[in-house]
């Protein structure tokens, strides 16, 4: 899309003026290059406000609180289990995790270097975003990448370990993400990524389909308890869809959740409608092994009803 709207939080009519501009400038390669420019100074400004905010600095804590916990917990299951060498990705995420000031944003070269041990292996968490929206117009997705930005930095992610998906992205929108560094992904998955190592998934108010769809492809005791999502709080979906619909459509969400622990992200009045009900979910080890086993055995893949009310753009036949 040439020259899309950046959208301000200030007034309708501004935008209204700004969108009239644009369409008569339409097909102007000079828009395209301004749109972008424009749009990584705002994408910058927004950074800088969130990460003076009192709304991001307790969202990290409560972030990195969490992920500390869990991962200590997976790291002494791994070791338990399948020897030293099992936990070693865990604790070394861990000690990547210190509570330290984030690092200053790191240079091309000097990112390829953070998160890797001395022999170059790959230690750190990996992070997958999906739903983020088209931040170019829309204030809260905007606000939403700026967050993603600032938690790669505090968990020490470097950019090219980032994935980001959202079929909806124009073309303006995927070179700004390419210009940030993280990878921009091509392809629908529907959100089914089949997770390998320590990953942190950011879903901020997607739909339900697409949490369905990641815990289904990672059905197991494994692959679950190297996860995490933060996203719609799992809780308030059970308590706002139909009892029989969540188990039926959701099975997977109504299946993990009791061995899920989720905590809230913090609420400020500003940020409300951008991240709200929104929650970190962790599935330790030792809960999941405390599910029945015939939990594990039903592994359908997940098929929803054809109704309007599906918040997932599905995948090009
Ligand atoms: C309710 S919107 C949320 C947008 C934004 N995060 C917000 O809070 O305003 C859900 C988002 O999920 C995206 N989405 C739908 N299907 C998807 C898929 N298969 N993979 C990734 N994202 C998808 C939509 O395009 C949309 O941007």
């Amino acid at each position: 899309m040439v020259g899309a709207a950046w959208g301000t939080p200030g007034g309708r009519r501004r935008r209204r003026r700004k969108k009239k501009k644009e369409e008569e400038e339409e097909g102007s390669p000079l828009l395209e290059q301004d749109g972008e420019m424009a749009g990584e100074q705002r994408l910058r400004e927004t950074r800088a406000e969130l990460q003076s905010s009192e709304f991001w600095d307790s969202s990290r804590r409560i972030i990195l609180k969490s992920l500390h916990r869990h991962l200590v917990a997976v790291a002494a299951a791994a070791k338990e289990t399948s020897g030293p060498a099992a936990g070693e990705a865990f604790v070394l995420a861990l000690e990547n995790l210190q509570l330290t000031p984030p690092p200053a944003e790191p240079t091309l070269d000097s990112s390829s270097q953070l998160g890797a041990d001395p022999d170059g292996q790959a230690i750190c968490l990996l992070c997958v975003c999906y739903g983020l929206g088209n931040f170019s117009s829309c204030v809260k997705a905007r606000y939403q990448l700026a967050f993603l930005i600032l938690l790669l930095e505090a968990l020490k992610i470097p950019k090219k370990r980032c994935y980001v998906f959202d079929p909806v992205f124009s073309a303006l929108e995927i070179e700004v993400l390419n210009n940030l560094g993280v990878n921009v992904l091509l392809e629908n998955e529907e959100g089914k990524w089949p997770t390998q190592e320590p990953t942190i998934f950011y879903m901020i108010h997607c739909g339900k389909a697409l949490y369905n769809n990641l815990l289904w492809r990672n059905w197991s005791v494994e692959a679950l308890s190297r996860m995490v999502i933060i996203g719609n709080s799992f809780r308030g979906i059970e308590e706002r869809v139909l009892s029989k619909t969540f188990q039926k459509d959701y099975s997977y969400i109504a299946k993990v959740l009791m061995a899920s622990e989720e905590e809230a992200l913090p609420s400020y009045p500003q940020y409300m409608d951008i991240f709200n009900d929104t929650a970190i979910h962790c599935f330790p080890w030792g809960k999941l092994r405390g599910l029945p086993q015939e939990t594990w055995t039903f592994q359908e893949e997940p098929v929803y009803p054809e109704d309007d009310q599906l918040e997932i753009i599905r995948k090009k036949q």
